[in-house]
């Protein structure tokens, strides 16, 4: 439990940095809003980890008349987007995506970069799965374990503890694929995860002292000028 409440700690600090950070979020909310199925297919949907709603702006307009509830396990982000489209009808509540008692069942479930926090991946998408009706589909995306290649070299290089999560992988990806960020630096790319809310480190890391982080930091730049690969999954499951 203790790994957990960090997580929805940090989220809920950084719920009013996020919308300033999360560009590549936003693009990657875009393409997966155009893989959803046609509104009228679709009567119940659920969103896991709304944030402050990159992918539920592209649900408010695919699906209107739809019953759309949404939620994230940060109440800071739920209030959030929750306040963003108050003119909107959909049902709000907190709750863990993973973890939830919620037993109603949907046309249409999604995610966008939320399920990387899961601690059982596996466990989480079967249980999501149950919860579709016939003919229903879950529709996610998260962080693939290339993600963040430059970042990790550099420590391995230097013989240094990583704190970035390991990403889980899963059966059920359609697309992959490769976003090359340019922060102006290591500096701005640590700063705009922490920004974002990501700041909680894997369970097992050991931080580095100030003096390593400046020498990572400082390899970065030298090696790939602060540029940094996000390597995105986008998985589907058809019931
Ligand atoms: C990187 S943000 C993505 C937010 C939004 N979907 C977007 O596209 O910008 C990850 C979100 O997942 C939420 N989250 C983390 N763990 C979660 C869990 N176990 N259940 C539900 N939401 C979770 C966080 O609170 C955060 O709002």
């Amino acid at each position: 439990m203790g790994w957990k409440n960090n997580v929805v700690r940090s989220f809920d600090r950084k719920s009013a940095a996020y919308d300033q950070n999360c560009s590549v979020q936003q693009s990657i909310a875009l393409r997966l809003a155009a893989d959803l199925p046609v509104s009228d297919e679709v009567t119940d949907i659920l969103e896991i980890g709304c944030g402050t709603g990159n992918l539920t702006q592209h649900l408010f307009r695919q699906y209107e008349g739809c019953n759309l509830r949404i939620t994230d396990v940060s109440p800071a982000m739920v209030e959030r987007a929750k306040a963003k489209f108050s003119g909107k009808e959909a049902c709000w509540s907190v709750m863990d995506g993973e973890n939830s008692d919620n037993t109603d069942t949907y046309d249409l479930i999604v995610s966008n970069m939320a399920f990387q926090w899961f601690e059982d991946i596996g466990a989480a998408v079967e249980r999501l799965s149950s919860m579709l009706k016939p003919n229903g589909s879950l529709f996610y995306t998260m962080p693939g374990n290339k993600s963040f290649c430059e970042w990790k070299q550099v420590l391995t290089d230097l013989n240094l503890s990583i704190g970035i999560l390991d990403f889980p992988t899963s059966s059920d990806i359609y697309r992959e694929e490769n976003i090359m960020h340019d922060y102006k630096g290591a500096v701005d790319f640590l700063r705009s995860m922490k920004n974002i809310g990501a700041g909680t480190a894997r369970k097992d890391y050991t931080p580095l002292t100030h003096s390593e982080m400046k020498q990572a930091c400082a390899a970065l730049d030298r090696n790939h000028g602060g540029k940094t690969t996000w390597h995105v999954l986008y998985g589907r499951i058809d019931k």
